[in-house]
């Protein structure tokens, strides 16, 4: 297992749009791996491929507050979701120290497959609906800050590359 580098925002990369898995070998379960191993590792509750420089359509995520109830989502789509909408903080590993009110569906159900191509649904609410539409977003190169102000987003660009400059 290893951990792998963590793309931050502004990065071009993270706007890339992530393409189906079809073949479910040996190399896309141990990028599964390492990517639980890194989203623990940060620590974060979800970690999108994307965000990895791996643009294809994987997902991990966490939600337990005990860290031992890792999902895998490959190939996830929203079969449905509620008309009611919630609003909820988020933040992300790829804008570290941001935190701000996204709305959301509040109720969402994800057709995926596991890491052994199996297909399953699930029933997502709370925290799980949140984080499952955010790394959504993030296969399809949208990262949560853009759904802020416009000056938000400056603001918190010129903050990632001050802190980039740091690094
Ligand atoms: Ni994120």
């Amino acid at each position: 297992m290893a951990l792998l580098n963590i793309l931050h925002y502004p990065d071009k990369r993270l706007h890339k749009v992530a393409k189906p898995v079809e073949v479910f070998d040996e190399r896309v379960r141990k990028l599964v791996k390492d990517m639980a191993e890194t989203m623990y590792a940060a620590p974060g509750v979800g970690l999108a491929a994307t965000q990895v420089d791996v643009h294809e359509r994987i997902v991990v995520i966490d939600v337990s507050e005990t860290h031992d109830e890792l999902r895998v989502f490959i190939n996830p789509k929203i079969i449905w979701s509620s008309d009611e909408r919630m609003v909820h903080e988020e933040g992300c590993l790829s804008v570290p120290g941001i935190y701000d009110d996204v709305e959301r569906a509040e109720k969402v159900r994800v057709r995926a497959q596991n890491e052994k191509g199996e297909t399953y649904e699930v029933d997502c609410e709370e925290l799980l609906a949140v984080c499952i539409q955010h790394e959504m977003d993030h296969l399809m190169g949208r990262v949560f800050v853009e759904y802020l102000s416009p000056l938000k987003q400056t603001r918190i660009k010129s903050k990632m590359k001050k802190l980039e400059r740091a690094m």
